[in-house]
């Protein structure tokens, strides 16, 4: 057998795992779908989603890698056959497009992070964020074109991309301690920042309105899928990452523990930014004399423009910026080299190539790619292809491989081969959820999806977003299977 890279510890496998999974997504996107979607009610659905798709997939992705001692694509060749490898392929064209705007983002955080220091975003944050900072050109102007490059953001771009690629060009052992030290620093910062966000006046009112529940949401539908698709989006789901990471540990590694951890380790980071981000806009409503519901925004607004905004009215406001966008950069890091990771290893499985130059040319793509996103019209660029790429491409890719393992290789032997390593037992209930409940449920996601897309396009753009999204989305999968097609030069 080849000889493997490996994690530096059954810790560092743990933090690069939660690392990949805890980022944006759970600072952002969590507390604004929480609040969207009934409140503390959207709690149900997020933990039915992770405990029959979220924990159960990634029990599967962690025994892909870490039984077939691949990455995506070698893993879905090895356990379901060659005509599959593209699947895994599709996953990783997918988090190589996630990549180059995920980084972006980063360094729109490396760039708060300077303009923390004079608080550069007042008197008013959101004509700050759009107008001077992205410069987006007007929406019901937008056909698509890209205007100029902004400098601060592509320069920020080019930090990301040093800290990305530091952190991953020696391997995994590296990797791990890197990831547990990006960690642990957030968790802190996290911490400090609840405590001081819960001690300010008003914090209340903002945790009313992030936990009080609303059941009449869950019988709308939307609010489900919202969960299943965060899910998806937070845990690193159908993106190779996790198959990759795992198959840097031993074939005998403990599993169900792991993934266990993992999730919840993932979910809680989730709960806790809830609490710093309410408990804050419940003081900004408090100064500005306005009810809570009118200063929280949606999307990328929360975290850019009303956190920014409320942060300014805190004594000592330019170190609570510094330490907020800190935390976010952290997190952000170790989930964007976690998408290179998946890449560089599904790469090196097929190709007699040295870890530098796979790292060196795939960075190179995605960074250059990324640059798109830099320019003026780039913000709707990266709105777009997120939104294709999450609700019709990892869906579709996790869809697959739930039906392709589960019933291909099997979900009784999986679930011998993973007891017999690990802590704690599965049941029945997991070949259940992989084979039935995860499958019905990403069906109905994405026949849903399709639906809503075509009665009501995307964004409300005058662009035509369909062509846009599905040009990108099959001409990934066309590259997934050229690249499953072409022909390797490792022996195996
Ligand atoms: N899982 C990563 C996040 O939540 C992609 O940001």
């Amino acid at each position: 057998m080849e000889n493997r890279e490996r994690w530096n510890s059954r810790l560092g496998f743990i933090m690069a795992a939660v690392g990949a999974a805890a980022g944006l997504g759970n600072i952002w996107r969590f507390p604004y779908l929480l609040y969207k979607n009934g409140g503390g009610a959207f709690l149900i659905p997020y933990f039915i989603a992770l405990l029959t798709a979220g924990i159960p997939l990634v029990i599967l992705e962690y025994f892909a890698g870490q039984k077939t001692q691949s990455g995506a694509p070698r893993a879905m060749a090895k356990l379901t056959g060659k005509t599959w490898e593209w699947v895994g392929w599709f996953a990783l064209v997918l988090v190589f497009l996630i990549s180059t705007y995920y980084t972006v983002i980063i360094a729109w955080v490396v760039d708060h992070i300077a303009y923390s220091i004079n608080l550069a975003w007042q008197p008013n944050a959101e004509v700050f964020f759009f107008e001077k900072f992205l410069n987006r050109i007007p929406p019901d102007q937008w056909h698509g074109q890209l205007g100029n490059i902004r400098i601060p953001i592509l320069l920020g771009l080019v930090i990301a991309w040093l800290a990305i690629f530091f952190s991953i060009f020696k391997g995994p052992k590296l990797t791990g301690k890197i990831a547990t030290v990006l960690m642990i620093t957030p968790l802190i910062i996290l911490v400090i920042m609840v405590i001081r966000g819960l001690t300010l006046p008003n914090a209340v009112e903002g945790l009313k309105f992030y936990l009080t529940p609303d059941f009449s949401k869950l019988k709308n539908p939307q609010v489900w899928l919202d969960a299943y698709g965060q899910i998806f989006f937070t845990l690193s789901l159908a993106m190779g990452t996790l198959i990759a990471y795992a198959s840097y540990n031993p074939p005998d590694n403990e599993i169900n523990n792991n993934a266990v951890i993992t999730a919840l380790g993932n979910s809680s980071i989730s709960f806790l930014g809830g609490f710093a981000v309410f408990s804050i806009l419940g003081f900004l409503a408090f100064t500005l004399g306005k009810p809570v519901s009118e200063v929280v925004r949606s999307g990328i607004g929360l975290a850019f423009v009303s956190y920014p905004t409320a942060i300014s009215k805190l004594p000592g406001a330019p170190i609570w910026g510094v330490l907020f966008f800190f935390m976010l950069l952290n997190l952000a890091t170790t989930s964007a080299f976690s998408q290179i990771e998946g890449i560089v290893a599904g790469v090196k499985d097929k190709w007699k190539i040295s870890r530098t130059l796979a790292l060196v040319l795939i960075s190179l793509a995605s960074f250059l790619i990324a640059i798109i996103y830099t320019t003026q019209g780039g913000f709707y660029w990266l709105d777009i292809i997120d939104h294709y790429i999450s609700a019709f491409g990892l869906t579709l890719v996790g869809l697959m491989e739930a039906i392709l393992i589960g019933y291909i290789y099997g979900t009784s032997k999986i679930r011998e081969e993973v007891n017999a390593v690990s802590e704690i037992k599965i049941g029945i209930w997991w070949d259940i959820s992989v084979k039935i409940i995860t499958p019905i449920v990403l069906i109905v996601i994405l026949v849903m999806s399709v639906i809503e897309l075509f009665q009501h396009g995307y964004g409300g753009y005058p662009a035509n977003t369909i062509k846009i999204g599905g040009v990108v989305y099959l001409g990934g999968l066309l590259l997934a299977i050229v690249l499953s097609i072409l022909k390797g030069n490792k022996e195996e």
